[in-house]
């Protein structure tokens, strides 16, 4: 059975973003694939965290995982800083990492912009443990959201260049990018990827937004003043954007959600938007909060962390030996 491992940042509530571009086809996956879900918090520190803060998001992410669909009886659901073979792998990485192809990394570009003076070190050397997470588990698949095939590229790389230098230990991964939905827009600017970390609160969905508040940001979305429901990136990444949302919430084609507004202008069009939101996340939330007053998630995530350890360790040995690290062993 192929291995499928992805994670998510507990830096935040989760957007619309990311549910549909990640959560929503983790569910899908768990049937077919031995499936590692991870609530990667060793990559949230790379810039500030307010302590009790992320523990609470810690907590949350975990939920949403779960109100999302997926079953911890078919996937591994873990927290990356309780699995200590992450670090231990980053580190390796790092040491195969070269500094230029860390800084030429999209994100950090902008991310390291936006700190200024004080950009930390595990901002530059933040792929190289994102690596490590996927190389743990011999992944093969890796379904992330657009915004990710970067550093996916990055783990190819620098897993042929260890198996080159080293031993050929690991395996080579693939991003899975869904070819709707894999770069969701902000509403406010929608030439811009939506994100909770935004300035702008009416320029993102969050997961536990309430109806009357997907309503509002919904209806006060960028559009244009052509009036047609048009599937046109270029030059209508609004109504794209939300025709895109629609489609992925309600299961119509961009083709049928066309012809069925032809003529009709934007209005019933965004209320229609709204209402497919609000159907898709209603059913999340509501066991998202019978899950965060009920027992279950910590033996959930402490059975998680043993199983994500027992394979994990066991590569960061091999990845050892490969280096000489350490004695020999007997
Ligand atoms: P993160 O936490 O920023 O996002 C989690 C997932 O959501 C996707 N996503 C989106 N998809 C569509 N439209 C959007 N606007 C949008 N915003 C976010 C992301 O592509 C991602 O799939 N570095 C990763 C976390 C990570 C990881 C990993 C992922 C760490 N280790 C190993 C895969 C495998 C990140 O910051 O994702």
């Amino acid at each position: 059975m192929s291995t499928i491992f992805s994670g998510i940042q507990p830096s935040g509530s989760p957007t619309l973003g990311n549910y549909l571009g990640a959560f929503k086809h983790f569910t899908e996956l768990q049937d077919d694939y031995d499936c590692y879900f991870c609530i990667v918090d060793q990559h949230a520190i790379t810039v500030p965290q307010d302590r009790l803060k992320l523990r609470e998001n810690i907590k949350s992410l975990a939920a949403l995982y779960l109100a999302c669909g997926i079953d911890p009886e078919k996937a591994t659901l873990f927290i990356q800083s309780e699995v200590s073979a992450h670090a231990k792998m980053a580190w390796i990485l790092q040491c195969v990492s070269y500094v230029g192809e860390l800084e030429r990394m999209t994100q950090y570009k902008d991310k390291s912009q936006k700190q200024g003076d004080g950009v930390s070190a595990g901002l530059l050397t933040y792929p190289p443990l994102m690596a490590a997470d996927i190389l743990l588990y011999q992944t093969d698949i890796v379904p992330v959201g657009d915004d990710q095939k970067q550093h996916i590229e990055l783990t190819r790389n620098l897993a042929e260049r260890f198996n080159q230098q080293h031993n050929d230990i690991f395996t080579i991964p693939e991003a899975r990018i869904p070819k709707v939905g894999a770069r969701i827009m902000s509403l406010t600017e929608p030439t811009k990827k939506m994100s909770k970390s935004d300035d702008n609160q009416k320029s993102f969905i969050l997961m536990l937004d309430d109806e009357r508040q997907i309503m509002k940001k919904i209806k006060s979305a960028t559009t244009d003043s052509d009036m047609t429901v048009r599937f046109d990136k270029v030059n209508k990444p609004g109504v794209s954007n939300l025709m895109a949302i629609y489609s992925l919430c309600s299961g119509k084609t961009l083709e049928e959600i066309e012809a069925a507004y032809a003529g009709k202008g934007y209005g019933d069009f965004k209320t229609d938007v709204a209402e497919a939101v609000v159907d898709t996340l209603k059913p999340i939330q509501e066991k998202y909060y019978e899950l965060m007053a009920s027992e279950q998630l910590d033996e959930i995530l402490d059975h998680g962390a043993e199983k994500a350890a027992h394979v994990a360790n066991k590569m960061v040995t091999k990845a050892e030996r490969a280096m000489g690290l350490g004695r020999k062993k007997r």
